[in-house]
């Protein structure tokens, strides 16, 4: 949006397909609203009308809901928009691809979240055969399918190259790690709509009185995370809190049984877990979880899908050299043999958190001293306060 004084309100941006003439009307395709072309404005003056790649401001004959990274389209053939879409994705990047993590989506002007929901298949170049995958690694060219965090207008990359193409950002680099074309958007995009429910969180919240809230306990395997939770449980129960502990080695049993301990599996294991702890806190629960939940990016998107208000990120920060002495379940002995592939600390990394919001110093402090210091701090998160009657 284009505003030198307050007389003058115009729309810049560069014409993706079609023309454009002084009458048309639009439509903007977030809102739905319309109006019609008044002027269209150019370094050279005023222009009767624009070809497709030509850049202008538009005025339009009256107000209209629009704001930056908007799609204005010709109101009789409007540009569909959808959250979850079909592409082929070259994979640009070093570190893989890995279903179910976020990342940044760029699409025309565009902003979003997008997670590779699913990789279809690996297309070989030289032979174009079709083959599984399970990640994408630098150069490999893939069918996927991708989900947004909101809809955005496209449009399918051979109609419209423009509005057909993105491409996705990694969010803690920048770094741009690949490069798509749209072909469709996915059926399901358009018939899933989000039922409105008569009882919701504060209801929930104000019968039990006090806030849902996520406390996530990350740390090495043998840290202390399960222990700390479970004693941090047994004094939130005992003062009326209702809690629930999400256990990695539990939750692995059912929900997770399908996954073992690559990157993406443990990407996919801690999606899950974010949002099962989501739909917890929005029944008004407290929940732990204690996973190791060892990469900082799906720590991140945790915190995001939660809330920034609603996550408390506790670092149980035991030393590998500690949870190795103790080793309560072997783990890291047969990992030393070389008969476990990725242990974490061992042959898998741990991403400590950088500003977790409190850190468990669970090699020098007793259990009890923990809790003492810990509770106070979950108390006052989920205190009733500020809230309005
Ligand atoms: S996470 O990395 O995906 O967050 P999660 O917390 O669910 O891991 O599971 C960790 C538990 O699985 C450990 O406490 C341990 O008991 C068990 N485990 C089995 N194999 C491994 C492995 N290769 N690396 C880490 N933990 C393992």
């Amino acid at each position: 949006m284009n505003r030198p004084n307050s007389d003058f309100r115009g729309f810049s941006g560069t014409l993706a397909r079609g023309r454009l003439a002084v009458g048309d009307t639009l439509r903007v395709t977030a809102s739905g609203q319309t109006a019609e072309v008044s002027r269209i404005v150019t370094f050279d003056g005023d222009l009767p009308e624009l070809t497709a790649g030509g850049a202008a401001t538009l005025t339009l004959n009256k107000e209209i809901d629009a704001s930056r990274g908007d799609v204005l389209t010709a109101a009789a053939s409007p540009v569909e928009m959808t959250d979850q879409f079909e592409a082929t994705v070259v994979w640009l990047h070093e570190e893989p691809g890995l279903p179910g993590r976020s990342y940044d989506l760029k699409l025309a002007t565009q902003d979003s979240r997008a997670t590779l929901s699913r990789i279809k298949h690996q297309i070989d170049v030289n032979t174009l055969e079709h083959h599984a995958a399970r990640t994408l690694e630098l150069n490999d060219i893939a069918r996927c399918q991708i989900s947004l965090s909101r809809p955005v207008s496209f449009a399918a990359y051979e109609a419209a190259p423009t509005l057909g193409s993105f491409i996705l950002i990694d969010r803690f680099t920048h770094a741009t790690v690949a490069a798509g074309m749209i072909h469709h958007s996915l059926r399901r995009a358009q018939n899933v709509h989000r039922q409105a429910l008569a009882i919701d969180r504060e209801a929930r919240e104000r019968q039990n009185g006090h806030r849902g809230k996520v406390l996530w306990f990350t740390g090495l395997s043998g840290s202390g995370k399960s222990t700390l939770a479970n004693a941090l449980e047994v004094a939130l129960h005992e003062r009326g809190i209702r809690t629930y502990l999400l256990d990695g080695d539990n939750i692995r049993q059912g929900l997770n049984q399908d996954l073992g301990f690559t990157d993406s599996d443990r990407v996919e294991n801690i999606r899950r877990i974010a949002e099962v702890a989501r739909l917890m806190m929005d029944a008004g629960v407290v929940v732990m979880t204690a996973f190791i939940s060892p990469f900082q990016r799906e720590r991140a998107m945790a915190r995001e899908r939660v809330g920034e208000d609603d996550f408390l990120e506790i670092y149980v920060n035991t030393s590998l050299e500690d949870c190795e002495k103790r080793d309560v379940k072997g783990l890291y002995g047969k990992a030393r043999r070389g008969e476990i592939p990725n242990m974490t600390g061992i042959n898998s990394p741990y991403e400590p958190p950088e500003a977790p919001d409190f850190v468990a110093d669970a090699g020098q402090e007793s259990l009890e001293v923990l809790v003492e210091k810990l509770l106070p701090v979950v108390l006052a998160a989920v205190e009733e306060t500020g809230r309005e009657d």
